[in-house]
């Protein structure tokens, strides 16, 4: 397998004590971390409740890091504005959520920011593969979201390596992202099959050395 070397690594502030959120935003840029990873959560789509755009526009402006949004709520459409004009780089929402996964990225291609959808565990990868050319990420999940602190699916390898396949055989250059549970015994796994980009939370909070933790989950 070819080691893949340049893996981005985005964090997840689900997890942080929001009283300390300045601090945490402090500490993930010194990581070296390349982003943050805002997890949305309505209630509904996912069985818990995180923040909204407003809090997301707060954490843009204090993060010298690029954030995106990953839109755990039915009818993300809905809340696309909120989210642009909070200053997220990138949306991703679930395939799972929308009927109309064309129209909405449709929608986000006239915003001019990032745009993905996130899959489900359950969810096949042949779903997406329709909207290779429409998408710039493709977040698969490696815990049923809504929470953070599970354990790895480890069936997520194989899905990565087979929509690394895909995007190959489309020709399309696709970021494939890989969300939940990630940590430093399935990093170096998941970057030999494909993955480009890995979401941590719980295992970067608790990580003694964030900056040794993300360069361990890039392969540095
Ligand atoms: C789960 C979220 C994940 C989570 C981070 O629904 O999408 O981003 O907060 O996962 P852990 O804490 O497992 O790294
Ligand atoms: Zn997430």
């Amino acid at each position: 397998m070819i080691e893949q070397s340049c893996v981005r690594v985005s964090i997840s502030v689900l997890g942080t004590d929001f009283m300390e959120l300045g601090r945490t935003l402090e500490r993930i840029r010194l990581s070296g971390a390349d982003s943050i990873h805002l997890d949305i959560m309505d209630g509904r789509f996912v069985p818990n409740i995180s923040f909204g755009s407003s809090i997301a526009a707060d954490i843009v402006r204090a993060s010298a890091l690029p954030c995106r949004a990953h839109l755990m709520i039915e009818h993300p459409e809905d809340a696309f504005d909120a989210f642009v004009g909070a200053g997220v780089t990138e949306l991703l929402f679930h395939v799972e959520a929308t009927r109309f996964p064309f129209r909405a990225l449709q929608l986000l291609k006239r915003s001019g920011i990032g745009r993905g959808v996130a899959v489900n565990p359950a969810t096949q990868v042949e779903s997406v593969v329709p909207l290779l050319d429409s998408v710039d990420t493709v977040l698969l999940m490696s815990v049923e979201p809504g929470f953070g602190g599970q354990s790895f699916l480890p069936g997520t390898l194989a899905k990565v390596r087979a929509l690394r396949s895909a995007a190959d055989r489309a020709g399309t250059p696709l970021r494939i992202a890989v969300d939940g549970g990630v940590d430093a015994s399935n990093a170096a796994a998941l970057r030999d099959v494909g993955a480009d980009e890995l979401v941590a939370g719980t295992a970067f909070f608790r990580a003694a050395d964030p900056a040794a933790f993300v360069r361990l989950l890039k392969g540095a």
